[in-house]
């Protein structure tokens, strides 16, 4: 069972962020940004949302490319409609006290654990040439990102359900061992009934950055090429006899109509499957009209920010301001806890 929650309290604190390595697609939108977004309209809590550039360099990003996509992740969150004067907004890089937190927090992480996680056993694969201890850490450093602000709840997908559970594990561990309830555990956010999580147009697996550029609609598509790429989604060979269950392509196929097409379209569809008169290259281009109603909009705010480089530094400067006021007090704190203060000293003469 994955432990998250839909509910936010008065007393929550929220806090995500998106890697920094390449575009962003409706994976990241619908598992991420968007509760990110609606979040800051409906609450009044504090939300700090940040672009996880660190975490993006375990795979050796060239500079020009890591400024890029910093820059880029940024200019999505303000073009999906996320508000700077609501959320606090910054790049993860910029608040140093995490650095020095993600340290602490390496001392109750185990090896064994952390070669566990999924996604570590997946980076080495597709990474074999670089399997570096940033890679081994990446938990770590995330659990430091939520703890340094105390965050207590935190809109991810679901494959960011583990790393939540090792930033529970780790928090618990510091508060043990030093005898406190100075960490609250974190739980993993969302709005819906379940983790959201968007399939890749392969038919298989989650959409991902890291897969084939064909597999995922990034939210910078043009509608010609969003219309493209539903085109040659993978679906299966057709119902081969009325009433079949869904393929796992096709339930894929369906869970991304859902996102863009109205139920009644939708059931209309499900209805055509069951009664085998269904074709799909009509309900790729129904999806890709629906879906272009949604994005294209996004999509011309994105460039609308995307062009305005002096706000977007203001934005960045603002929120890592804020976002470091905050950090600073827990760390202050945590350093007391652990012994690295000259504060009320005892010295001890032998
Ligand atoms: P990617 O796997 O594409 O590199 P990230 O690991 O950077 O994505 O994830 C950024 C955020 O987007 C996380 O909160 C993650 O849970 C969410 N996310 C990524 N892919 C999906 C997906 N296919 N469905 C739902 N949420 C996703
Ligand atoms: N691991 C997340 C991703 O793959 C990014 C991330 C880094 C994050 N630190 C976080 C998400 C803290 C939520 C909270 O994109």
């Amino acid at each position: 069972m994955t432990a998250f929650s839909n509910k936010i309290e008065k007393s929550d604190i929220i806090v995500s962020g998106v890697q920094s390595t390449g575009i962003l697609h409706i994976g990241n939108y619908y598992g991420a940004v968007k509760n990110y977004v609606d979040l800051a309209a409906r609450i009044d809590n504090p939300l700090y949302f940040f672009i996880a550039d660190l975490h993006s360099l375990t795979s050796h990003p060239d500079p020009k490319d890591l400024m890029h996509s910093r820059y880029m992740t940024l200019a999505i969150y303000l073009g999906c409609g996320l508000d700077p004067e609501r959320a606090t907004i910054y790049y993860q890089s910029d608040v140093y006290y995490t650095h020095e937190l993600y340290l602490y927090l390496n001392m109750f992480a185990n090896i064994g654990e952390l070669e566990r996680t999924a996604t570590f056993k997946e980076k080495i694969q597709k990474q074999t040439d670089n399997v570096n201890a940033g890679l081994l850490t990446y938990p770590v450093l995330m659990a430091a990102d939520i703890l340094i602000h105390k965050g207590t709840k935190v809109p991810v997908g679901k494959d960011q359900a583990q790393h939540l559970e090792m930033t529970r594990t780790f928090g618990n561990r510091f508060n043990h061992y030093y005898n406190t309830s100075f960490f609250k555990e974190p739980l993993a956010f969302t709005f819906t009934e379940n983790l959201v999580n968007i399939p890749s147009l392969s038919g298989k697996g989650k959409m991902s950055k890291s897969d084939d550029k064909s597999t995922a609609i990034y939210l910078i598509d043009s509608d010609a090429e969003i219309e493209k790429k539903l085109k040659r989604a993978v679906t299966d060979a057709g119902p081969q006899e009325p009433n079949s269950a869904l393929t796992e392509e096709m339930k894929n196929l369906f869970d991304i109509m859902r996102l863009f097409s109205k139920e009644e379209i939708v059931n209309e569809y499900l209805k055509a499957y069951a009664d085998c008169s269904i074709r799909y290259g009509d309900m790729k281009k129904q999806i890709a009209q629906d879906a272009i109603t949604t994005l294209a909009p996004i999509r011309h705010n994105i460039e609308k920010y995307l062009g305005n480089k002096k706000l977007l530094q203001e934005i960045a400067w603002s929120g890592a301001e804020k976002a470091n006021q905050s950090a600073k007090q827990t760390l202050e704190e945590v350093r007391d806890i652990m012994g690295l203060t000259s504060k009320n000293i005892h010295l001890r003469v032998n």
